[in-house]
């Protein structure tokens, strides 16, 4: 069994921002998930390294492309790395072999008379490098997602694949597969871009404006569109055209995408791959985006950019992954500020479960000789607590979605108050003051650690740093795969690790 998950390829005309980091980490988690259940995993992240504004970024910083391009490229990587990102292939689009590949599409492509030449008028966005349509732009004619970049008139002779051909067999195929684009919501929408005929898309860019991409291999005087370009690398990053094992993953292959790339990845990209005679993915995960408190856009002048570098340095790796993935939507905007992450930090992490851990097993090595007790016969409380911890945990055991994440994070967080009442009602601190209650003290330090060990080991998928820290202190065997809730896999009287304080708690 394989899963193939991707997510964007950024582009690097600025450091990693947080809408990066999210996608990626959520693309980790998802990758975790189904490992526990026992697949094989390709995960890919990367860079969009062509492109007018990536050229002039480089321009900007007075560097050579090279030199630039190399530079992002480790700060991505290092951003993913500290985020705990498990990437199986870095993207680089400047890659020797994805560029021949790129070349080898569009001349198949080409060959098939789908792509045309011709002289365009029109607007473009180099944010969105792309062109727009006048109803596209906000009423001061910018464009909506980069007001700041200001649109440019454009009069150029490109090269366009032809679209409209292929428009009714994509809505087919959407309305043959309802899973194909989740939520629904971004289905309803994609369906609503093809209800009308599709222009022919720009694949190319004369060299006059843009040096820095894939040159067509049928005129030398142009480059290929930095999307056409990006896009293919979710196939060139398993081996297509050469590689006769790409097929299985390409076959399992999961795109992740935010919101305002759905036109690109649910439209141009399908019709590349029909125009190429190749498959479709199989399935586009949407989400929706960050905004800052109270809804307002993220900005610099505003000073409500949450930094994930700065986050993981203040509250550590796991806190700005629990909160991306506790309280992201997929289908409405969520809001995240330091303060925000800060609060789930301390009480969702910190109060529910870091510090029912640190009381019941320093409790238990204090008290037991630095074990963790035998339990002696379960009551109906105790019965009660463990079925409620394998029913909240079970989700994590099964395929999650994307938008399913934080479902089943809550319903952890919900067992972990449970969990908290059982051990404040049980009352530990006073069954061990008399030799009679010692033994029901025993099967509370038990129940509670073993419960605790299944919460931890469900949060291995999200929180693996600290999910497996807390498994090193309970001395809990190795997790089995296919990883299900199993109860009592903890060994009573048996010494317990080093006790430190999971989250601690920061101001
Ligand atoms: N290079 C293209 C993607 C090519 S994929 C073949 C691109 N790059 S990007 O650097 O602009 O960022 C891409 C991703 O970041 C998108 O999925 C986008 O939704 C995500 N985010 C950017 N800002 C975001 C938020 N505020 N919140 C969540 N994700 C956001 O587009």
């Amino acid at each position: 069994m394989k899963s193939y998950i991707t997510t964007p390829i950024y582009y690097v005309n600025g450091s990693p921002h947080i809408g990066h980091a999210f996608t990626s980490v959520m693309a980790d988690i998802l990758k975790r998930n189904r490992e526990a259940l026992g697949y094989e995993l390709m995960l890919s992240t990367g860079v969009d390294e062509h492109g007018q504004k990536n050229q002039e970024a480089a321009e900007d910083k007075g560097m050579s492309v090279t030199d630039y391009l190399d530079m992002r490229c480790t700060e991505f990587r290092n951003v993913f790395d500290k985020l705990d990102v498990t990437y199986d292939y870095f993207v680089r689009t400047s890659r020797e072999g994805h560029k021949q590949a790129v070349a080898g599409m569009e001349q198949s492509i080409f060959d098939k008379d789908l792509i045309v030449k011709k002289n365009y008028t029109g607007i473009y966005c180099k944010g969105c490098e792309e062109f727009k349509k006048e109803s596209d732009l906000t009423e001061d004619g910018q464009c909506a997602l980069h007001p700041t970049m200001k649109v440019e008139q454009t009069d150029e002779t490109n090269y366009f694949l032809k679209m409209e051909p292929f428009r009714e067999r994509l809505l087919q195929h959407i309305a043959d597969n309802p899973d194909w684009i989740q939520p629904e919501a971004f289905r309803n929408e994609l369906t609503k871009m093809l209800s009308e005929p599709l222009d022919d898309l720009c694949i190319s860019r004369p060299k006059a404006r843009v040096t820095l991409g894939i040159e067509l291999p049928f005129d030398q005087d142009f480059v290929t569109y930095v999307w056409f370009d990006a896009l293919a690398n979710y196939l060139t990053n398993i081996g297509w055209p050469d590689d006769a094992g790409y097929e299985a993953w390409w076959a399992e292959c999961e795109h992740l995408i935010g919101k305002d790339i759905l036109k690109p990845h649910g439209v141009y990209w399908p019709i590349m791959l029909m125009a190429a005679g190749l498959p479709l993915p199989k399935k586009l995960s949407v989400h929706s985006h960050w905004t800052g408190a109270g809804g307002v856009k993220m900005s610099k002048s505003i000073g409500n950019v949450v930094d994930p570098i700065e986050v993981i340095e203040k509250l550590g790796v796991d806190a700005l992954r629990w909160y991306l993935a506790r309280h992201m939507r997929a289908d409405s905007d969520s809001q995240i500020s330091v303060e925000f992450i800060t609060q789930s930090y301390n009480t969702e992490l910190g109060n529910k479960i870091g510090n029912l851990l640190s009381r019941a097993a320093k409790f238990s090595k204090a008290r037991f000789d630095g074990k963790l007790p035998a339990p002696g016969a379960l009551t109906a409380e105790d019965e009660a607590i463990r079925k409620a911890v394998v029913d909240a945990t079970t989700g994590m055991g099964e395929w999650i979605n994307l938008a399913d994440i934080p479902a089943r994070l809550q319903a952890i967080i919900t067992v972990a108050d449970e969990m908290n009442n059982y051990f404040a009602e049980q009352a530990p601190w006073d069954l061990i003051k008399n030799e009679e209650t010692r033994e029901r003290c025993q099967t509370v330090i038990y129940v509670t650690l073993d419960s605790l060990r299944v919460v931890m080991e469900a949060l291995l998928q999200v929180i693996p740093g600290s999910a497996g820290k807390a498994l090193k202190m309970l001395n809990a065997p190795e997790i089995a795969t296919p990883w299900k809730p199993e109860l009592d896999r903890l060994k009573g009287d048996s010494d317990l690790g080093e006790i430190e304080t999971l989250f601690p708690r920061v101001q």
